[in-house]
């Protein structure tokens, strides 16, 4: 089934004055002050803040070679209803500079935090150097936020010799702790892909309700998420988590979203709840509205009702060329009921889409034109092939999964084909383990060409400690030979690309139960250009 959407929104209007367009006229190095203007008579002149205004913590996205997106959210009381803020706009100064200590200022100007966007901040920084360090801070009324490190892209095209990158995702605050998140914060990242899941908007599970442990426990706000005041509230207690803040502080991130950002398992107008699809879309526009005001995006991926794009392409020089997807409101309702299925025929029928028809013209104009060396796939849900089932008599995969929709497998890998992309690296999440696998022309036929590479990161604390792997486990990766490494611990996987290879190192947590767990790297892969295939580093 294919959305339609509408003509994009010119969001400039409401927002923030677009100061590239400034900037091209009175050069890069130009300083400027301007105000939003439209709600100056609205504007609260003089905020007087009963606590610190930047307790949500500042982060950077998006980066491209001549900027990227710095956001905060002012809320001096971020678990009380609108952070404790009054009903009115207020200005934020903000500055850039390529010194840590802020001495150095390249650009400053000013932004109106509004009360319709729950006082968040988005500025699209522009006019920068490409491939270099930059450091931003936000003020207001004389509080001062941090100061964070970000990072613009390398130009287009240009020769890159390394990308270091991080991806990481499903971090669900009752499991434990975000040490993950305090690795990534030292790794000083070119930035950081997330694969989503950054709040769950479950009812909240109590000590003694359930076998795993409840780590933290969450403080009034027990049900699960419906109303745009109920997604804020989690999104605030989750973002109050220094060693997340930590992360985003130490570059920038490239959001995108998967299922619990609305509800577990949606898809499209389906609520896991299968309520009627037009009350599900009201839910599904506050959810959307909750995460644009707590992601650092552009402002195109502003939501306009239950309706928002996220889907886009950032380009790393003339190395990588990094293809951003949408895997939950374009694509079809799982099959058979969802959950593991065996015998599921409706799982082939060919009508069946992941990404819908417009998403995948997009990323397949996007193959026959690729020019990078690598070419990925950032997005949510396991591509290959994976029986769930250990009895090797059953096959029984997921239907959440790609294995839900065949057709829509077969049609992705069509256009691999066909675009000849030599070096296809699949980045994926959702399942709370670490996997590594080899993208199969046939996954019947283990001799069949093998047309990419898929690495699946681990939760940053969804599941709890976990362990290495299992009986059940190891059955199931010698039921699929091209599942080359399985783990079932808490952490992050380190990306560090080359022209001649890409380097995948498994980072995992002894413990997430407790604070200041170890961090170790349980396994490494490469892959060499040209190869298609993994070896072991
Ligand atoms: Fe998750």
């Amino acid at each position: 089934m294919t959305k339609r959407f509408p003509t994009r929104l010119d969001v400039d209007a409401f927002c923030t004055v677009n100061r590239r367009a400034f900037l091209h006229g009175l050069g890069a190095s130009a300083l400027l002050t301007a105000t939003g203007g439209l709600f100056s008579g609205g504007v609260w002149a003089s905020p007087v803040f009963a606590a610190y205004p930047f307790a949500l913590g500042i982060a950077s996205g998006d980066p491209a070679p001549d900027g990227f997106v710095i956001w905060t959210k002012i809320a001096p009381r971020p678990l009380e209803r609108s952070g404790g803020m009054p009903r009115k706009a207020v200005e934020v100064d903000w500055s850039v500079a390529t010194d840590e200590r802020m001495q150095q200022v390249v650009q400053k100007g000013t932004a109106t935090a509004h009360p319709e966007l729950g006082h968040a901040v988005h500025v699209e920084v522009g006019g920068l150097e490409p491939g270099r360090d930059y450091f931003y801070q936000f003020t207001i009324s004389g509080e001062r936020s941090r100061a964070a490190r970000a990072r613009t892209l390398p130009p287009a095209g240009a020769p890159v010799a390394q990308l270091r990158f991080g991806v990481a995702g499903c971090q669900r605050y009752e499991d434990g702790h975000f040490t993950a998140y305090r690795q990534i914060a030292a790794e000083r990242f070119d930035f950081v892909f997330h694969y989503g899941d950054y709040i769950y908007e479950n009812r909240v599970v109590r000590p003694g309700e359930r076998p795993l442990p409840v780590i933290r426990v969450i403080p009034d706000e027990p049900d699960e998420l419906y109303t745009l005041d109920d997604y804020r509230q989690r999104y605030a207690l989750y973002k109050t988590d220094p060693d997340l803040q930590a992360a985003h502080g130490s570059a920038p991130f490239v959001m995108s979203y998967d299922d619990h950002e609305v509800d577990n398992n949606w898809a499209g107008d389906i609520s896991e709840e299968n309520t009627p699809p037009a009350l599900f879309l009201l839910r599904r526009a506050a959810a959307f509205q909750a995460w644009y005001e707590h992601m650092p995006v552009r402002r195109a991926l502003l939501p306009r009702g239950p309706d928002i794009l996220i889907y886009r392409r950032f380009t790393v020089g003339d190395l990588v060329s990094m293809n951003v997807l949408d895997t939950r409101l374009f694509r079809s309702d799982q099959p058979c009921g969802d959950g593991v299925k065996a015998d599921c025929r409706e799982a082939l029928d060919p009508h069946r889409t992941m990404l819908g028809e417009t998403q995948e013209r997009w990323l397949y104009d996007g193959f026959k034109n690729a020019r990078a060396r690598w070419t990925v796939l950032g997005q949510q849900v396991v591509v290959m092939r994976s029986d769930r089932n250990p009895d090797p008599k059953v096959f029984a995969p997921s239907m959440d999964k790609w294995d839900g929709a065949v057709a829509a497998r077969d049609r992705l890998f069509a256009a691999v084909e066909a675009a000849r992309l030599a070096n296809l690296v699949v980045l994926t999440g959702d399942v709370h383990n670490h996997w590594a696998g080899e993208l199969k022309k046939n996954f019947d036929d283990q001799s069949s060409a093998t047309l990419g590479v898929e690495f699946v990161a681990t939760s940053i604390s969804s599941g709890g400690d976990g362990f290495d792997t299992n009986d059940s486990f190891k059955a199931l990766l010698t039921q699929d030979p091209h599942i080359k490494f399985f783990n079932n611990q808490r952490g992050y996987v380190r990306h560090v690309v080359t022209p001649d290879r890409w380097q995948a190192d498994f980072q995992v947590l002894d413990k997430v139960s407790v604070r200041d767990g170890q961090v170790s790297t349980r396994k490494s892969f490469v892959v060499d250009n040209g190869k298609s295939g993994l070896a072991d580093a």
